[in-house]
């Protein structure tokens, strides 16, 4: 018989159960942000800090600013205060030749200054990036991050330690080995595909109607915006990312801590201390390293998750650096040596409108040819109506472009005092510049769409996809290779010109052998024979889905009434909204949409019509439920489904507007609310009840 363990340590402290939650979600952040190894799942990170900040609330004396609970961001400020550096923040020289000789008259500087002749070897010297962020001093006190601050004009800078704070792969307590005062110099930058999801949930946000947002011009603008964000909690939004490349004060090296002799080691301490340093950076022996390293990096930049703007070559030794020493306020032994430049001024040629595949309008505006970014551009995305609007992009107009990595070239502003008089506003077609039928913008959305989803040339390939994919009316073996290859040779313009192949045309395809021709055809008949929801999802609407589509086949019955329901009709169908009711009006709307229609009919697609349904009595209807703790028998999916099949609504929270309360095993506040609010209270037995009852 088990006996109780009367011996059992007892659960560890608060204290404790703190040190222990910091000290693994530490790791853990590390090895997510940092590695890019994560060694446990999201949830069970979320769960791990959701406990320590708990146990914060519940102890406010084990507060402590290193605990990952900071980095949520703190109050808002009104100002930043001043932070005199306790060692400059100094420049490095440009190199404008962005040649190879760039490289070489740097080399040959140091060596003078070293009094090196040319018998002597090589000089050793560290390759890195530059980064196109901004730069940051984080001051560590006993290995616990204590100020964050901007560069400023070199001396004095800002405080953003609360900014800072919510950077991730900024460590906010280091291993015990650290001196006792570090302060680590890099770079904080934003990622592009950070940048561009940023600005892309702007755009929506401004689509909404939001007031004060703006989309930002490129990473480094948005870093340095959100670094200097005063509310913390938004620059915990703003996705940054950070590079160490060196440091500033150090206090002494203890006997026994690390110590070193070049810049390298210093690079690889900071790696091993937990700082991200890039892994491109590397030694390289005398100018010509230097060249095949900015030649080798200029054939990566696109490639590259951020953007550069140039290499850096800094002399390895430190004791050399030592003696080189600086002027004004450059060191002689570091050079940035530029690339040319992501961003260059053109003028706009005309503004045209680019339809996608699946019908989204994108405003381009076309350009006199401009080198950017390594390549020559010709076009820049204005996105949409109101970012074409917000920029106020005209025919004429001198503007930047941006291109950086293999982002879309993009309109970041317009010189307004370029402007040549009475150059008209843009604005965006109503009727789709491909195929002539109405462009709509929906409530909410920031784009307009061409409703000519089955005629429209720019969207053949995405409607014969849908049509015929397997939960629609499904042909079988036509697949998007197959389809592109047909749009291409112009073999099929529309869906009715699917039933009208024959062995000849496709036998001419690329890798189309007798017997898959065959075969497709065979597919093509069969799929003549359908029904009206396949058939309906088929026409790929927009928001009609599958399960829209069996509402509609259900209620209408046929499909000629669905085609000229108006929309107070289409409303009365479950789960048809105005937004959806619209949508289907307007699409049918299109002469060219109904031809398509008539046409495949006319080819023989067929399905069997039915009775408009009397809507089946509902026990739940007008009912709202809300579900609590452990049923005995359904699972809570199984249950909510169940009510809403019913034609009762399930809501996450009790209130006045509740008819019943379903209570299970467990069931804590929502019961109690419901009891106090006198809601009646069902069990699940209770429930099967009323889901069999007639309606009443
Ligand atoms: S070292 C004494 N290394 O470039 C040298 N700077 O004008 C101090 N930068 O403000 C800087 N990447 O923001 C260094 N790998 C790199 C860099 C880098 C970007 C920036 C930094 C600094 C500016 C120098």
């Amino acid at each position: 018989m088990a006996t109780p363990d009367l011996f059992a340590s007892p659960g560890p402290s608060p204290a404790e159960r703190v040190a222990e939650l910091r000290t693994e979600l530490h790791q853990h952040a590390h090895r997510y942000y940092v590695l890019d190894e994560p060694s446990i799942p999201d949830a069970e990170y979320d769960r791990l800090f959701q406990e320590l900040q708990a146990l914060e609330a519940a102890h406010p004396e084990l507060a402590s600013p290193d605990s990952p609970t900071r980095r949520v961001g703190g109050k808002a400020l009104d100002q930043f205060t001043s932070v005199r550096h306790a060692v400059p923040m100094l420049s490095i020289r440009t190199e404008t030749d962005t040649e190879a000789t760039g490289a070489q008259n740097f080399d040959t500087r140091v060596r003078k200054e070293l009094g090196l002749v040319e018998s002597d070897p090589p000089v050793e010297y560290v390759a890195e990036l530059k980064f196109d962020g901004l730069a940051m001093n984080l001051r560590y006190e006993n290995g616990v991050l204590v100020q964050a601050a901007t560069r400023g004009d070199g001396e004095v800078g800002e405080d953003v330690t609360q900014n800072i704070r919510t950077i991730r792969q900024i460590p906010l307590r280091l291993p015990k080995d650290v001196p006792p005062v570090l302060e680590v110099r890099g770079e904080v930058y934003m990622r592009r595909d950070d940048f561009e999801s940023l600005n892309e949930k702007q755009r929506e946000k401004i689509a909404q109607g939001a007031k004060n947002e703006k989309t930002f011009v490129n990473p480094r603008n948005a870093a340095a915006g959100a670094v200097r964000q005063l509310d913390p909690g938004i620059a915990a939004q703003r996705p940054l990312s950070f590079f160490a490349y060196g440091v500033g004060e150090v206090t002494p090296q203890q006997e026994g801590g690390p110590q070193f002799d070049t810049h390298f080691q210093l690079l690889l301490t900071l790696k091993s201390w937990g700082f991200p340093v890039a892994a491109l950076t590397q030694t390289a022996q005398g100018a010509p390293e230097l060249i095949a390293f900015h030649q080798k990096i200029a054939r990566e930049r696109d490639q590259l998750p951020y953007d550069i703007d140039g290499v850096v070559y800094k002399v390895n030794s430190l004791a050399l650096q030592k003696k080189l020493g600086f002027v004004t306020r450059e060191p002689r032994w570091a050079v940035a040596h530029k690339y040319p430049a992501q961003e260059q001024m053109t003028t706009v040629l005309a503004i045209d409108v680019q339809v996608g595949r699946t019908g989204k309008l994108t405003p381009v505006a076309k350009l006199a040819p401009v080198f950017v970014g390594g390549v020559t551009v010709t076009n820049a995305t204005l996105h949409n109506e109101d970012e074409a609007r917000r920029k106020d992009v005209r025919v004429g107009d001198t503007v930047i472009v941006r291109r950086a990595g293999d982002v879309i070239p993009e309109v970041v502003s317009v010189m307004a005092d370029k402007r040549v008089q009475d150059a008209p506003q843009f604005t965006m077609p109503r009727t789709c510049p491909v195929c002539g039928s109405d462009a709509v913008r929906e409530e909410g959305e920031a784009d307009y769409r061409c409703t000519g989803g089955l005629f429209c040339g720019a969207q053949r390939k995405e409607a014969i996809l849908h049509y015929a994919h397997r939960r629609a009316v499904e042909v079988e073996g036509l697949g998007d290779k197959l389809v592109e290859q047909m749009v291409d040779a112009n073999i099929i313009r529309t869906l009715p010109d699917l039933y009208k192949l024959g062995l000849t045309a496709l036998a001419g395809l690329e890798r189309m052998a007798d017997k898959s021709a065959q075969n497709l055809l065979q597919a093509l008949e069969k799929s003549k024979s359908t029904t009206l929801p396949r058939f309906l999802f088929g026409l790929g609407i927009r928001h009609v889905g599958e399960a829209t589509a069996k509402e509609l086949a259900r209620h209408f019955g046929k499909l000629d009434a669905i085609m000229d329901a108006p929309e107070a009709q289409l409303l009365e169908v479950n789960d048809v909204g105005p937004i959806v009711a619209t949508s289907i009006r307007t699409f049918f709307d299109q002469p060219h949409n109904r031809e398509v229609v008539e046409q495949l009919r006319a080819c023989g697609v067929h399905w069997a019509e039915g009775e408009p349904a009397a809507r089946a009595p509902q026990p739940l209807s007008g009912k709202t439920l809300v579900i609590t703790g452990t049923l005995p028998t359904l699972s809570r999916d199984e249950a909510k489904d169940r009510v809403e099949a019913a034609g009762g609504k399930v809501a996450g929270s009790v209130s006045k507007k509740t008819d019943y309360v379903v209570a299970g095993a467990e069931a804590g506040s929502k019961l109690t609310r419901a009891q106090e609010l006198g809601i009646t209270v069902i069990d699940e037995a209770g429930l099967l009840a009323m889901l069999e009852a007639p309606p009443g």
